[in-house]
């Protein structure tokens, strides 16, 4: 944990998918960090925009309080409220953001707005040690695939991304393709403990050395899955783990491939990942093999910060207060967007 208290009080709401969170941070200290996962979306196979906005509409108020209250820090003691201006799904970013605007209006605080990728980024910095600067960072999550140049806590720079399919819709669609419950991820890691990661040799994408692609990959596994399931109808059930292991196999190859030749290219020493994805065990353990072997210094985020939550926003924040980085109260949030501008 971080025991750095010396900077404000920042209360900071996190509402772009389907997760409601709000987290207190004195200095880079977390306070509190308070994550509700909206569950009701498994029913339906992925995040439903429209239930996510009313959700977070539902708890947003119960989350912050909670938020307040374990931090043991009052409204007045805040020094600013930040939230996460995108990117995101536009319904759900619109809670959060009207809820802080209104926070901070009432409150007569400032109002700080926060790119979400760039929080994934330095949630890094909830921890000590830190990377230095600059660092390179493989930021992958549900929506994103991103190689990020780190040259300071607000100097960032992408220079590799993704063609089609973010790594976390490759897991989630491979999932769903195997007949498991969304959000697929956590399940195919979890199977994939148990497997044979050499069961079968899934292709890799001819992509350049910073470009990611995962549609192959997915498409591969489906008519893989046809295939053998014509043979044998009972397939996935009788090799699931086998599947999974193999499956993840590649897709973290794929990842740490690029990311290992960006790095060498830029001549960067100084690694991390970030993002959903990187709660995954596979990839965990072998960017760290990675890092040793090459001799880099190697970063991963604790779990509780690889997933969305709102203490990764309040450490964005932290740094743009410290440079006056504000928004006006008639601000909005964007549904896309790169780091420019924010
Ligand atoms: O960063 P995140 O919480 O939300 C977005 O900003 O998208 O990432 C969610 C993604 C989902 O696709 C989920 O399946 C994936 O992260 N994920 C995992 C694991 N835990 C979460 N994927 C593979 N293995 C995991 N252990
Ligand atoms: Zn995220």
């Amino acid at each position: 944990m971080n025991q750095d208290t010396s900077g404000p009080v920042i209360l900071a709401i996190e509402s772009s998918c389907d997760e409601t969170s709000a987290a207190v941070l004195g200095g880079r200290r977390v306070l509190s960090n308070i994550v509700r996962s909206q569950l009701q979306h498994a029913a339906y196979g992925g995040v439903i925009p429209e239930l996510a906005s009313r959700l977070h509409q539902q708890h947003i108020v119960r989350v912050v309080d909670q938020a307040l209250v374990q931090a043991g820090i009052s409204r007045q003691a805040l020094d600013a409220v930040a939230f996460t201006q995108g990117p995101g799904l536009m319904g759900a970013l619109m809670v959060g953001a009207s809820f802080a605007k209104a926070f901070a209006w009432a409150l007569d605080k400032p109002l700080i707005g926060v790119h979400h990728m760039q929080a994934h980024v330095l949630a890094h910095f909830l921890q000590d040690p830190a990377p230095s600067f600059p660092f390179l960072c493989l930021t992958v999550s549900g929506g994103h695939t991103q190689l990020v140049l780190v040259r300071a806590p607000l100097e960032m720079e992408v220079v590799g991304e993704t063609l089609d399919d973010a790594a976390g819709e490759a897991f989630d669609k491979a999932a769903k393709l195997l007949g498991l419950p969304y959000p697929g991820g956590p399940l195919v890691d979890q199977h994939a403990r148990n497997g044979n990661p050499a069961f079968v040799q899934f292709p890799a994408p001819d992509t350049d050395d910073h470009t990611f692609s995962f549609s192959g990959l997915k498409t591969s596994l489906l008519y893989y899955l046809r295939k053998k399931l014509q043979e044998n109808p009972d397939f996935i059930q009788e090799h699931l783990d086998d599947i999974c292991a193999s499956y993840q196999h590649q897709v973290v190859t794929i990842l740490l491939d690029k990311l290992a030749r960006t790095a060498t290219r830029l001549g960067i020493t100084c690694l991390a990942i970030s993002g959903g994805v990187s709660a995954n065990s596979a990839l965990r353990a072998r960017f760290l093999d990675l890092c040793q072997t090459r001799g880099w210094q190697g970063f991963i985020p604790p779990m509780a910060y690889c997933t969305d939550n709102a203490a990764m926003i309040g450490i964005v924040a932290h740094y743009k207060y410290a440079l006056g980085l504000v928004e006006p109260l008639d601000t909005a949030p964007f549904a896309r967007g790169d780091f420019e501008g924010v």
